[in-house]
């Protein structure tokens, strides 16, 4: 009997904080996949808002339950994450045209240091288009409504986070 193969990707990101851009890109993807692996970079390479701690947590609250989504982490290079899981698939989500560069360069490189492994890249719903976490922090920060952009406990966790960091 032929072995059953799932088709698994990995959905690699800062998701400081993870969007509803980012889950409708997630959502696109379990349509034709069996499972998404999203994998939080721990990588300090930005001045993140949220602690790698935090951003999982958050992540994993959205996805409690669900049995096609997991949530993990990697440090390093994502090549060498992939290869500890046995998957050969990266998911990326591709917004607007300003995206297309750093992912290519992104893409190219990971193929140039593994060249089995392939990036598929989703185009989010154009009401996610321009969502991004940085706008999103922007606009939270300068008390907009973010409801539109992020699940309800991802705002009420920003909204904590501002607190604090405003208190300092
Ligand atoms: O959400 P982001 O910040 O656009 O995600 C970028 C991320 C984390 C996917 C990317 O920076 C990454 O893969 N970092 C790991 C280091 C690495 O493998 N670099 C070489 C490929 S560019």
């Amino acid at each position: 009997m032929d072995k059953i193969v799932e088709k698994i990707a990995v959905y690699p990101g800062s998701f400081d904080p993870i969007t509803n851009g980012h889950i409708d890109v997630i959502e696109k993807g379990l349509s034709f996949l069996d499972r998404v692996i999203i994998a939080v970079s721990t990588y300090p390479r930005k001045n993140f808002l949220f602690t790698v701690e935090e951003r999982i947590d958050l992540i994993k609250g959205i996805y409690r339950g669900h049995k096609k989504v997991e949530v993990d982490k990697f440090d390093g290079l994502l090549v060498d994450y992939l290869h500890t899981r046995d998957i050969n698939l990266i998911l990326r989500g591709l917004r607007a045209v300003s995206d297309f560069e750093y992912e290519f360069q992104m893409a190219l490189t990971n193929r140039i240091l593994d060249k089995n492994i392939e990036t598929v890249f989703l185009m989010p719903g154009e009401e996610f288009f321009f969502i991004s976490s940085s706008l999103v922090k922007e606009i939270a920060f300068l008390k907009g409504d973010i409801s539109k952009f992020v699940p309800l406990s991802i705002k009420d966790a920003l909204m904590k986070k501002i607190e604090i960091t405003s208190d300092k």
